[in-house]
């Protein structure tokens, strides 16, 4: 089956009802997504499909079949995106694990919302668990990428 990834179009060989999780890690090496509780509960496993947030342990591959794929590898290729050089500037990861989620749950937030106030953020993010307790660094990175994507549109 043909799909579109990080900009690219691919074959995969792998069959219809296979999870997208599986898809991305198995197949095609791209780990940044995490596995976490392969039951669509805690969000590590997010990706972008046609710029909304998916669980990918419970979307399968004929559900990305004609709609654009992104994961955190297709996001820049040096972590130059806003949302990365916040959350580096701001250090907020811990562990890392649930980051891959957080940052592009972040970006379909921004992508909709250029200047999310506190509730937005969190009726975006809540649903993305981390175990190590960042949500406060989260949406100091969130708010210090909305400033950066502000004034990039205005220049
Ligand atoms: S691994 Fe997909 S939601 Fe937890
Ligand atoms: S940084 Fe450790 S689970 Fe979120």
């Amino acid at each position: 089956m043909q799909i579109r990834i990080n900009g690219s179009s691919i074959t995969v060989d792998a069959p219809e009802d296979m999870p997208l999780l599986w898809v991305l890690r198995d197949l095609l090496n791209l780990t940044g997504t995490k596995y976490g509780c392969g039951m669509g509960a805690c969000g590590s496993c997010t990706v972008l499909l046609d710029g909304e947030p998916v669980r990918s342990c419970i979307t399968v591959l004929a559900d990305v079949q004609d709609k654009e794929i992104l994961t955190i590898e297709g996001l820049s290729k040096d972590n130059s995106h806003p949302v990365q050089q916040s959350w580096l500037e701001l250090q907020v990861p811990q562990c890392g694990y649930c980051q891959s989620g957080q940052i592009l749950s972040a970006v379909a937030l921004l992508n909709e919302t250029s200047d999310p106030d506190d509730e937005e953020i969190n009726a975006a993010m809540s649903d993305v668990l981390c175990r190590c307790g960042t949500y406060p660094r989260i949406r100091k990175a969130i708010k210090h990428a909305a400033k950066t994507l502000r004034k990039g549109e205005e220049t």
